[in-house]
């Protein structure tokens, strides 16, 4: 089959692998209808490359057809409509009880301190191929899918494997009372996305960020927003005056470890890369490649005692965090990978009969999967227009 391979930093390129097989009674075989590219790829294109191989296959936000289950699998047959969620969980652990599927003690990567595994996200997740190809295998897959209905086209629900729970938990765990204000930091993807689900809630949004094409996308839904490449000096004051002189009641970081405006982490993080893959990752593991101008930003914007909700990845332990403003602020921090499948039913009804959420809209580019190199290059630069890609294995 056709997939998409990490080959070194910055190269990706589309090779021909062996198709997956059942390994496991739990495994499933899914055939790729629609599979994006996601912010959190554009770390390993970048960053995390002391962890991937040559020849890993990336992905994690696919949907299909069920092709084959092994034996321990009854509640999928084939021939079923079925998103991947991003983490492979099993459902039945402690974590799983919980809710906290990306935390599945089933799939921890304990080898590496990490949670659930994920697909293709390299050697800190498990080194899971991913499901950027023809063909996925989904172990766990008696929990690890979300089935959804015939019909609607697969944009409907492309994204509940990962921008929609993301956004959604975002939104959870910032807390906005009713009638609050909610700063989103970063209109990727994810910040988007956050932006219409908080505003949904009846939330006042106010989203920055510096690419003039995402500022205009979330101005025509009607966001207020404020372009970062005239308020790099003055944000703080500009929220302030737009929030009564108090600042908002909670703030999403939907930026990450890319942050622009973290120069010193930039060189950093450009030294480690120069380094040979076996020195580089422990170094990376122990200080990490801190980039945390956003997180900064969330912390000095939010309100006393409002909250941060942080869904960026970040990486690392160089960076110290300001200490004295959160505990004096008396912030609430909450974080983490979503747990997909904890929203579904949530988000679900809003898919079917109206698309109040503008998922149908939502891609920007729809591709063939051999145009992953360009289509990776061109998100990371920001040009074209690229916000979401989804690309289709079957044009291939
Ligand atoms: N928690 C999760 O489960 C989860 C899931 C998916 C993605 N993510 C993470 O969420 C983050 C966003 O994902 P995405 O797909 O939207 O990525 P993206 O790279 O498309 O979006 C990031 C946006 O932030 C903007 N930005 C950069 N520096 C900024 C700054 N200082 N202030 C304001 N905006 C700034 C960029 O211009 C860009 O538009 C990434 O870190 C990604 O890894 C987390
Ligand atoms: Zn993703
Ligand atoms: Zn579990």
């Amino acid at each position: 089959m056709k997939a998409v391979t990490w080959q070194g930093r910055r190269d990706v390129r589309v090779e021909t692998v062996p198709d997956p097989a059942i390994q496991q009674p739990g495994d499933a075989i899914v055939r790729v209808t629609s599979t994006n590219i996601c912010g959190s790829d554009l770390h390993l294109y970048e960053t995390l490359g002391p962890f991937m191989a040559p020849g890993d296959i990336l992905g994690h936000e696919a949907m299909g057809v069920v092709e084959e289950v092994g034996s321990a699998v009854d509640a999928i047959k084939p021939g079923d409509r079925v998103v991947i969620p991003f983490q492979i969980s099993c459902g039945h652990c402690f974590m799983c009880d919980e809710g906290l599927y990306s935390q599945c003690e089933t799939t921890q990567v304990t080898q590496m301190g990490t949670g659930a595994a994920l697909f293709g996200y390299s050697k800190l997740y498990g080194e899971v191929p991913g499901g950027q190809a023809e063909y996925l295998r989904v172990p766990h897959a008696q929990f690890t899918h979300i089935k959804v209905p015939d019909g609607p086209p697969d944009e409907r629900f492309v994204y509940l494997s990962d921008v929609l729970p993301t956004a959604w938990q975002a939104v959870e765990y910032a807390a906005i009372p009713k009638g609050g204000t909610v700063v989103v930091l970063g209109l990727g993807p994810i910040g988007d996305m956050s932006s219409r689900i908080a505003r949904h809630h009846g939330a006042r949004v106010i989203a920055v960020d510096l690419v003039p094409e995402r500022l205009a996308r979330a101005r025509s839904r009607g966001t207020e927003v404020l372009d970062l490449r005239e308020h790099g000096h003055d944000l703080p004051d500009t929220v302030r005056d737009l929030t009564g002189g108090r600042g908002p009641d909670s703030v999403i970081d939907a930026v990450g470890m890319e942050a622009h405006g973290s120069p010193v982490a930039k060189l950093a993080h450009q030294m480690v890369s120069m380094l040979p893959d076996r020195l580089s990752a422990p170094v990376m593991q122990r200080l990490g490649v801190d980039q945390l101008k956003a997180l900064y930003t969330a912390i000095e914007l939010v309100r006393r005692g409002g909250t941060v909700s942080l869904s960026g990845v970040y990486g690392g332990a160089a960076d110290p965090m300001p200490m004295m403003t959160m505990f004096d602020k008396q912030i609430q921090l909450r974080m983490g990978q979503a747990n997909v499948k904890r929203w579904t039913d949530d988000i679900l009804p809003l898919l079917i009969d109206a698309d109040p959420l503008g998922v149908e809209e939502f891609a920007t580019h729809r591709l063939p999967l051999s145009a992953a190199p360009e289509a990776y290059e061109k998100f990371q630069k920001k040009q074209d227009g690229t916000i979401k890609v989804v690309m289709h294995p079957a044009t291939a």
